[in-house]
């Protein structure tokens, strides 16, 4: 059965530390309350100047390097991303040009925090079709640069980061074999009010007074976006394992998204996996939204704690509301 397998992963993330107490300094918060309600205690921000596809692209580099792939060599490059370089064109065609990749198929994706989880899928489908052979794809935000840095709310929440994954076509023996298994998508429109910008688009084009009105930097409600986190990415754990008649005992590691370690607790109690399954970095780099999975995975393999062979569950909910899991072989 052909499959699409993970062929290497990489990572880049900004050098520049911010702590929970350089925050402190600034909005009316505390190292202690970022901990408790999140678990965060730094994050990292991209220095002036450098732009969301320099961080795609040195993520994208260190992947192809990992699975031993010259990037002249990948088919198609996916982007996820809520904030690219500039409206128009995509993140992936600068990423292309400054990895060397050739004139391959490259374009971006808008799943917010599940952005890597539907890069994995299309990429995966494109695999099995036969349309692609070597897809890269990438998880990237500069969130720092969308950020309040007035609004204790969210400012406090966000990081800057990319990771990255080459898929490859692999013929599977059996369907314990590694590979993606199975990937699981969903969508909530009745969530746009949740989380969003709202400026800078065709509903609110940009003007002097949007700008002035904040109304380019993001918005959130943190309570709904918390409970519907916690019910549909335990929703998607679940039935990643169920449609592949799995339990919570087979499962290696869950590499999920990193946005809140008190989110992470209640989808560990809800699906029954222990938090010693669960690969944690939030404390290091906060919410990259579609960055996060992708990270966590390259920091876990290099680490030498996700290892070939183990069966690995992915699942994030952001923006969109848009979330989904993947259970993947490696
Ligand atoms: N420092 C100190 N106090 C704060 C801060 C802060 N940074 N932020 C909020 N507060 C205050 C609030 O103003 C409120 O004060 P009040 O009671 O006087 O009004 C109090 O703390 C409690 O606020 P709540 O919103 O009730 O705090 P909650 O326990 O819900 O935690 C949080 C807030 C951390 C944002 C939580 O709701 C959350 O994580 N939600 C999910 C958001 C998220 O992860 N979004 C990312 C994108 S989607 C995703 O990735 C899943």
């Amino acid at each position: 059965m052909l499959r699409s397998r993970i062929a290497g992963t990489g990572r880049g993330t900004p050098d520049k530390v911010l702590t929970n107490d350089d925050l402190a300094k600034t909005v009316a918060t505390s190292d202690e309350w970022i901990r408790e309600r999140t678990g965060i205690r730094e994050r990292r921000i991209l220095e002036e100047g450098r732009t969301t596809s320099d961080l795609a692209s040195l993520a994208g580099k260190r992947a192809c390097e990992k699975a031993e792939i010259d990037p002249s060599e990948v088919d198609c490059i996916i982007v996820a991303t809520i904030s690219p370089d500039m409206p128009m064109p995509a993140v992936a065609v600068t990423v292309q040009q400054k990895i060397g990749a050739g004139t391959c198929a490259a374009f971006d994706i808008s799943a917010a925090c599940a952005g890597f989880i539907y890069g994995l899928s299309i990429a995966d489908s494109f695999i099995k079709t036969g349309m692609f052979k070597r897809v890269l794809v990438i998880g990237v935000e500069i969130l720092s640069r969308v950020v309040d840095w007035t609004d204790r709310n969210t400012c406090v929440l966000f990081g800057d980061g990319a990771g990255a994954a080459l898929l490859v076509p692999y013929e599977a023996k059996d369907a314990d074999d590694r590979g993606i298994v199975s990937t699981h998508l969903y969508a909530d429109g009745a969530g746009v009010p949740f989380l969003n910008i709202p400026g800078g688009g065709s509903a609110e084009p940009t003007t002097l007074k949007t700008v002035e009105a904040k109304r380019h930097l993001v918005k959130m409600q943190g309570k709904p976006v918390f409970a519907h986190a916690v019910k549909n990415i335990s929703a998607a754990a679940m039935t990643a394992l169920e449609s592949n008649g799995k339990t919570p005992a087979d499962i290696d590691w869950v590499v999920a998204h990193q946005a809140n370690l008190r989110i992470l607790e209640n989808v560990a109690q809800r699906c029954g996996l222990p938090m010693d399954k669960f690969y944690l970095n939030i404390h290091k780099y906060g919410n990259t939204s579609s960055a996060s999975i992708p990270i966590a995975l390259d920091e876990a393999m290099r680490e030498g704690k996700v290892k070939q062979g183990d069966l690995v569950l992915m699942a994030a909910l952001g923006a969109g509301l848009s979330w989904g899991s993947a259970l993947v072989r490696l």
